[in-house]
């Protein structure tokens, strides 16, 4: 099982994330096209100003009404991109399958950055039971979404600390990280992909078409 998970698996689990959302931006785009009113209106001062406004922590009025949310939102997405590009366990991975290295993070900062996102998972769970506006807009798929994102940080720390066997563990980890990798073209998590778009789209369509910011 672990030769399966270590080899084939995580191939299938790239080429399932790299070719479903390149057909996803290729759908949008076809889409897009179709529609008299999307492509005119796409500008680029407009657009790269509005994109330049949601990824400043701040940026916009809405994250300045939410300051709590804001901060959760900004460090669980910087530690949910960076951890697993600079963990040790992976770097050397991709060495020893491709010969390919670089710099990797102190394994202690690594553990804080995996441990912040679990924290900030349960946050998220938690404001989805305990908004009455979030939970009304909420069902089970939203929460087994949130279990995905989070399933390889949990498992990536047991492996880390040989909570148990290790093998077992391991193994675990790979299927839960091919899982998070394959279901972000077919699932919400597709804002990964999109989110340049659609703010290019609301930023122009504001600016350039309505006069007004989207911030
Ligand atoms: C799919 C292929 C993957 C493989 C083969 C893999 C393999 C590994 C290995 C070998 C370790 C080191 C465990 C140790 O220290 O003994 C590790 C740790 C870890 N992995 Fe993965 N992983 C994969 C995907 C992912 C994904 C997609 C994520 C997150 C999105 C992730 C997050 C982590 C985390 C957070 C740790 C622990 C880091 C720490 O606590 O310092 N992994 N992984
Ligand atoms: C660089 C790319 C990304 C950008 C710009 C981005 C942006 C956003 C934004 C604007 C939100 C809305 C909530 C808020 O205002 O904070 C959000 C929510 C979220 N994103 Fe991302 N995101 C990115 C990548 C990812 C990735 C790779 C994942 C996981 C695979 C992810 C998982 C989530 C989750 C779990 C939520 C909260 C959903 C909920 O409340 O249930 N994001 N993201």
């Amino acid at each position: 099982m672990y030769e399966f998970s270590r080899g084939p698996l995580v191939w299938i689990a790239f080429l399932i994330f790299f070719t479903g959302s390149f057909f996803r931006i290729v759908w949008m785009i076809y889409t897009a096209k179709k529609e008299k009113v999307v492509l005119p209106y796409i500008n680029a001062k407009y657009g790269f100003r509005s994109i330049l406004h949601w990824v400043i922590p701040f940026g916009s009025v809405n994250m300045r009404l939410r300051p709590a949310f804001t901060i959760i939102s900004f460090l669980f997405h910087f530690c949910l991109l960076i951890t697993p590009i600079f963990t040790l366990g992976h770097i050397l991975l991709w060495k020893q399958s491709w010969g390919v290295s670089w710099w990797n993070l102190p394994e202690g900062l690594t553990n804080i950055m995996a441990i912040i996102v679990v924290l900030s998972i349960l946050f998220l769970i938690l404001r989805r039971i305990a908004d009455p506006t979030v939970r009304f807009v909420t069902s089970w798929s939203d929460y087994l979404l949130l279990i995905v994102v989070v399933a390889p940080f949990v498992t990536g720390i047991l492996a880390y600390y040989q909570a148990f066997d290790y093998d077992t563990a391991i193994t675990i980890h790979i299927w839960t990280g091919a899982i998070w990798l394959a279901a972000i073209p077919f699932t919400r998590l597709i804002h990964m992909i999109m989110f340049p778009f659609t703010r290019a789209y609301m930023g122009s369509e504001f600016g350039y078409v309505r006069n007004a910011k989207d911030w």
